[in-house]
């Protein structure tokens, strides 16, 4: 597998062309960026930590049947991709209030949310990517009546997944964005699934030990990452 030019490089990762037309090589970098890339910070092993931590969720997934985007791990920072037509989209699963969604409903940190709600994203830093709904989606084109109904399936049973996943390493998965894309027409899984894009909390403390350790300044955001893969069982180099 030869590694060719960059192709696109956004907060977190970058994304390389390979001489497989259907590949492409995504680097985790140590950058870290926060609300829309106004704040921004370089967190040492980052890069490593999140690549690491995708693979070993991407594997869960997969092994639960769900089409995923992830092929292997290259290198400390490099994973082989398949190369998916993205859509403009972020899929949110929130098992518990945080964030934005406080912020929106007046709703208390911390409160169940029973069934897990299902929010929809236009992912545009120009626009802070504002939330849509399905017929925002299938109106404007991003994406079909189908694609939104597989993406909603998909995205329940990656937290069926999940949820026990973490329960099991004593830590609730509070929230999560996903991103999908198609190959050959399929849609599946892409981007990556790390604590830079959910929220997880010890099960007793609720002590946050996810990217909101950055947005808050709280402190030993990568310790935290690899706390949680820790409990949940990923190796790191
Ligand atoms: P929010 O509370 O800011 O709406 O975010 C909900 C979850 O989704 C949280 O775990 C962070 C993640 N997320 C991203 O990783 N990137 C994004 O662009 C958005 C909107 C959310
Ligand atoms: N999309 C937001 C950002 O890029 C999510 C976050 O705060 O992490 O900043």
């Amino acid at each position: 597998m030869q590694k060719l030019e960059e192709l696109y490089t956004g907060k977190a990762k970058s994304v390389f062309r390979t001489d497989d037309p259907d590949r492409f090589i995504m680097v985790f970098r140590n950058d870290t960026s926060a609300f829309d890339g106004k704040k921004v910070a370089q967190l040492e092993r980052k890069g490593m930590v999140n690549n690491r931590f995708n693979a070993f969720i991407m594997e869960k997934l997969a092994a639960a049947g769900i089409p995923t985007h992830f092929e292997r791990v290259l290198s400390d920072n490099e994973a082989l991709v398949k190369k998916l037509e993205m859509l403009p989209l972020e899929c949110v699963v929130r098992n518990y209030a945080a964030g934005s969604i406080c912020r929106r409903y007046g709703l208390e940190e911390g409160m169940v949310l029973n069934p897990p709600t299902f929010e929809l994203f236009l992912k545009s830093d120009a626009l802070g990517d504002p939330m849509c709904n399905e017929y925002h989606v299938h109106s404007f084109g991003w994406a079909t009546e189908e694609q939104i109904a597989r993406m909603k399936e998909l995205t329940f049973r990656i937290n069926d997944v999940l949820q026990p996943l973490f329960l099991a390493g004593n830590m609730l998965l509070v929230d999560y964005k996903l991103e999908f894309g198609l190959f050959n027409g399929e849609l599946m899984l892409g981007d990556e699934f790390s604590p830079d894009g959910c929220r997880i909390w010890d099960k007793d403390t609720r002590e946050k030990l996810d990217k909101d350790r950055f947005r808050q300044d709280l402190g030993n955001v990568v310790e935290a990452y690899e706390e949680v893969g820790r409990r949940l069982g990923v190796s790191f180099a």
